[in-house]
């Protein structure tokens, strides 16, 4: 593939090599993205074979392990219950083992605090509408639009579940605002369509996960690492561009960043597609745009050795393996700081290990029969 921009495609002197953003250490930058593999118990806790398939990421050298999406609550939060919880002192108890169990093989922990909001077993959002259709073409239930005990309700289960990333000794906590779930709903105009304090201008529109992302630094004190993840994109409308322009961007990063989020996790579809080409102004990725307008480090993450777009994940096609070159220069040119993997790190528990070493034509292809288990 091209170097898209203009940057030298040698592998990067320094994503292998140990850093630091604040009171976060890593052993390297490679992050494992945050993935749902519905196989906790029924009771929100999660079980043995996860504390293994997340351990087995850590012995292969993840930097910074990423959770699956972890419920806050078992009222509105998820989509299907067998998505591990961070609500109760149980499921807290089990999540300890896996940070435990990290740890012990040298990588960070962070769980991915997660409401899925319009897409949950009960949905609410902003506002009230039909429920985005599922992926084999069922309907959802209506979303119901928040009222005032709604939002203390959810501000009330980010806190616990704040409390439960420092309970259970993470390293680090994600804010799941991305992908049209319930934060990224108020912020896009085509779900949130409130005339309250909460809908309409950019302010009124960003202020609830503000408020989300404020409480949560409560919770956890300063100099707690919070990562905030958005996209462009969301779960039912892959095309959706949310910021039209750099200063949508601007605005919504600078906004993350006085609130108290300390590094961003831009998704994006592919992590070397440049952002808002048509602006004239030099050519950047979301990413890259995002660290430029915040001066936070950011996190970049889409197709890194895999040829499926995210929609393609559950598809009859095998994925490809690609040179990671191109992508592992987005550290070195400054675009990013950090580089998630997603399915590649499924089906290749050892990835770091392999592509430090260049040997990776021997990664494994992701298909999606590998999402059947957690191995
Ligand atoms: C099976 C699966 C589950 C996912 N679950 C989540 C999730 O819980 N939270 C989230 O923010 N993103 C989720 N994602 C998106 C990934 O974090 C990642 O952004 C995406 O797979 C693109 O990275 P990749 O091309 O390296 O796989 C999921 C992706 C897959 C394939």
């Amino acid at each position: 593939m091209a170097p898209r921009l203009g940057y030298p495609l040698r592998m990067s002197s320094t994503i292998f090599e140990p850093c630091q953003f604040g009171r976060l250490t890593l052993r390297n930058r490679i992050v494992m993205a945050p993935m749902t593999r519905r196989m906790a118990q029924p009771d929100g806790i999660v079980t043995e074979e996860s504390l293994r398939y997340y351990a087995r990421r850590a012995a292969g050298e993840v930097g910074l392990i990423i959770s699956e999406g972890t419920a806050l609550d078992d009222l509105h939060a998820c989509d299907t219950l067998t998505v591990p919880r961070i609500q109760t002192a149980e499921q807290w108890a089990a999540w300890r083992q896996v940070v435990d169990a990290v740890h012990a093989e040298g990588s960070a922990f962070a769980p991915q605090l997660w409401h899925t909001g319009r897409l949950a077993l009960d949905p609410i959002g902003p506002s009230a509408g039909p429920g985005p259709k599922r992926a084999d073409g069922s309907s959802r239930p209506d979303t119901r639009e928040m009222a005032e005990a709604d939002f203390a309700q959810v501000l009330d289960a980010f806190r616990n579940a704040a409390r439960g990333a420092v309970a259970i000794s993470a390293d680090a906590l994600e804010i799941h605002g991305a992908h049209g779930y319930l934060l990224d709903s108020f912020v896009s105009t085509v779900t949130n369509r409130r005339t309250d304090r909460y809908g309409g201008s950019f302010e009124n529109r960003m202020r609830f996960p503000l408020e989300v992302v404020r409480a949560v630094r409560v919770e956890v004190g300063p100099g707690f690492p919070i990562i905030y993840r958005f996209s462009q994109w969301k779960m039912d409308d892959y095309a959706e561009q949310k910021f039209k322009t750099p200063d949508d961007l601007r605005l919504f990063v600078t906004a993350l960043r006085d609130a108290g989020v300390d590094i961003l996790h831009v998704s994006t579809r592919d992590a070397t597609d440049l952002e808002f080409e048509s602006s004239g102004l030099p050519p950047r990725t979301l990413a890259g745009w995002s660290r430029h307008f915040s001066g936070l480090p950011t996190i970049a993450v889409g197709k890194v050795t895999v040829t499926l777009g995210m929609d393609e994940s559950y598809g009859d096609r095998a994925s490809e393996i690609v040179d990671p070159a191109p992508w592992l220069a987005l550290i070195e040119s400054g675009e990013a700081d950090l580089l998630a993997i997603g399915r590649a790190l499924i089906a290749n528990p050892d990835w770091v290990p392999l592509v430090r070493a260049g040997r990776w034509r021997e990664l494994q292809p992701y298909h999606k029969g590998l999402l059947a288990q957690l191995w």
